[in-house]
């Protein structure tokens, strides 16, 4: 692919600011490994959701063109010193496609609904809004400007590809689906999914909302040597064909059947990496059994998912909510944090706000 493609048209000064939201989302499909700048070893999938967001505002003003992005960081109304290598290293990956903001101060102000680093893919959001708002200043069509910040977001974190839309996005070159790319992902087309999946439910258990001990990006890296790393890039590859069969039947059964095994498959792939690493926390466990044990008794479509973290993510239907809820907050709030839980939904992707 040329990725000049994406490579903005010169801009002359730009005084304008822009503020954007972007969701996160939950792979269904994991993206665990990747290599050169930020691509995946194996294409994912995922529910875009809708309550939990980053909103950002950047204020741009032009001023004598440097060697480096100049900007500063602000996370819910303090700099936060922490973040800014992670921001510094997205803005010099996308140079190459937007060279005008070294002719511009970025002013970055963003904020959470939820705890970051708490094992919602919080970068995700926070890349995707990012992004969202940096190829707003473009003026692109709406489905050019959508890629642009979709392929720019991946620089930033892989799953942030993943937040610009919605509601199913695949990222990753995959032959069954039309227009997916290692560079940025798509909307899984509607008539490829059952309405079922368009209003899915997604209450993450939040329990251990600490820092995690091994990041993403490390766990990734360990990907490199992982003595079941061929495996498991095969394993992703089934798994896509038989969720997109699960995701266009409406069959729930497998459709639970792989996204639990996804699940595993990460926790499994931490745990005998090297250095072997745990996420999972004892009350992760605890959940676990006891979602299998309440769809025995129940008979009710609920399975869970993980990300790199100790959270529950708990996938429903709209249809058989109030059930479900009703059991998940009389029984699974003691495994959480203080009790907490957030009722998500899958939603759309990025907005201006
Ligand atoms: C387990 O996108 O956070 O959530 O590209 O290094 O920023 P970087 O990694 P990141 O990895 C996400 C891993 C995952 C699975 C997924 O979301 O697909």
């Amino acid at each position: 692919m040329d990725e000049l493609q994406f490579k903005a048209a010169p801009m002359g000064a730009i005084e304008t600011q822009q503020t954007w939201e972007a969701p996160s989302n939950i792979a269904l499909i994991k993206y665990w490994g990747k290599y050169g700048e930020q691509l995946p070893k194996n294409p994912s999938l995922s529910l875009t959701l809708s309550q939990c967001v980053t909103q950002t505002n950047i204020q741009i003003t032009p001023r004598t063109k440097s060697q480096t992005p100049l900007f500063d960081f602000y996370f819910e109304g303090q700099r936060k010193p922490i973040f800014n290598s992670k921001i510094q290293v997205f803005l010099n990956r996308i140079l190459p496609y937007c060279p005008w903001v070294l002719e511009h101060h970025l002013k970055i102000q963003s904020q959470n609904t939820f705890p970051h680093s708490s094992g919602i893919a919080s970068s995700a959001s926070a890349m995707a809004a990012l992004a969202s708002g940096l190829v707003a200043v473009e003026n692109l069509a709406e489905d050019k400007a959508a890629i642009k910040a979709s392929f720019l977001a991946r620089l930033g974190s892989g799953s942030a590809a993943r937040s610009v839309n919605g509601p199913l996005m695949v990222w990753g070159a995959y032959q069954e689906v039309s227009a997916s790319s290692n560079h940025f992902a798509v909307s899984l087309p509607e008539a490829d999914y059952h309405p079922v999946f368009k209003s899915y439910r997604d209450t993450i258990l939040l329990i251990d909302q600490g820092q995690k001990q091994v990041s993403s990006s490390k766990g990734h890296q360990l990907m490199e040597n992982h003595p079941f790393a061929e495996a498991r890039w095969n394993q992703a590859y089934n798994h896509m064909k038989t969720l997109l069969m699960a995701l266009k039947e409406g069959d729930l059964e497998r459709f639970m059947t792989v996204v639990e095994a996804e699940a595993l498959s990460l926790h499994g792939l931490m745990m005998t990496a090297t250095p072997g690493f745990i996420l999972m926390h004892p009350n992760t466990l605890a959940v676990l059994q006891q979602v299998w044990a309440f769809r025995k008794e129940s008979g009710l479509p609920l399975c869970f998912t993980l990300d790199a973290g100790a959270n529950v993510h708990l996938l429903y239907p709209k249809k058989q909510a109030a059930e479900i809820e009703q059991w998940i907050k009389g029984n699974l709030a003691v495994f959480c944090q203080r009790g907490e839980m957030i009722h998500d939904k899958v939603g759309t992707g990025a907005k201006k706000v």
